[in-house]
């Protein structure tokens, strides 16, 4: 028996606060079909990496940053960089998502937290000195900058899927090639390439997912 999900057969309106929501997530694709002959606006980039910023974030900090590469020349070479991988070519658009490894958005944030009400000055002084000592931990760093930049690509990743574009998120590429091509400062890592466009059309049927008995673990693994 297949356990892929019946996502037209769902009822979406039941127990749905945001059916639109919910049937966005369940249609997203990683496309690989682009029309290369149409552009994303400025206005709708503006919008997706708005979408991206809204995603949760450690304390608010917001370690992420989006390097958008759109000439043709530089596409190329990201082309290379990523394997060959030419769909990034066809959709146009190419979207780096680094990862801060450390907390140096720690000053402002915090402050933000204490004006807010949500934090008195002392203890947004010391969650941001604690935040700051934990994230200079090589390891703890590295895993902070990938697990909050993740979350953005994938808000990112819906963004475009519910304004209809295709995009597909990527980690096959060379991270030192791209972190150098790119500019990335020091203390930043690449952690997603999302290629992102107009959509060319269909699809390929999507590949089943594992059933949720077997990947929900209740209590305990
Ligand atoms: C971490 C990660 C890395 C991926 N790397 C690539 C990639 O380098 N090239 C590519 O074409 N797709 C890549 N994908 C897309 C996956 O192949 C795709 O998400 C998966 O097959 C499920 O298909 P769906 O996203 O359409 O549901 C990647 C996805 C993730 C989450």
């Amino acid at each position: 028996m297949s356990n892929e999900l019946a996502f037209e057969e769902r009822d979406v309106a039941h127990d749905a606060e945001f059916p639109e929501a919910i049937e966005a997530l369940r249609t997203r694709r990683s496309g690989h079909n682009f029309d290369p002959d149409a552009d994303l606006s400025d206005e709708t980039l503006e919008e997706l990496i708005r979408d991206a910023a809204l995603a949760p974030s450690s304390y608010n900090l917001q370690p992420w940053e989006f390097v958008v590469v759109q000439d043709d020349d530089r596409l190329d070479e990201i082309v290379d960089i990523a394997y060959g991988q030419e769909h990034i070519r066809e959709a146009g658009t190419a979207i780096l998502v680094a990862g801060h490894t450390d907390a140096k958005t720690a000053d402002r944030v915090f402050d933000e937290w204490a004006e807010a009400g949500r934090m008195d000055e002392e203890a947004a002084q010391q969650t941001k000195a604690q935040s700051v000592e934990m994230y200079e931990d090589d390891r703890t760093g590295r895993d902070y900058a990938i697990r909050n930049a993740s979350l953005a690509a994938e808000n990112l990743l819906l963004s475009a899927h519910a304004r209809g574009l295709a995009a597909t998120p990527m980690i096959g590429f060379d991270q030192e090639r791209i972190a150098e091509f790119l500019d990335l400062p020091d203390d930043e890592i690449p952690v997603v390439l999302i290629a992102v466009g107009p959509s060319g059309g269909e699809e390929s049927e999507r590949l089943p997912r594992r059933s949720v008995e077997e990947i929900l673990h209740r209590e305990t693994y």
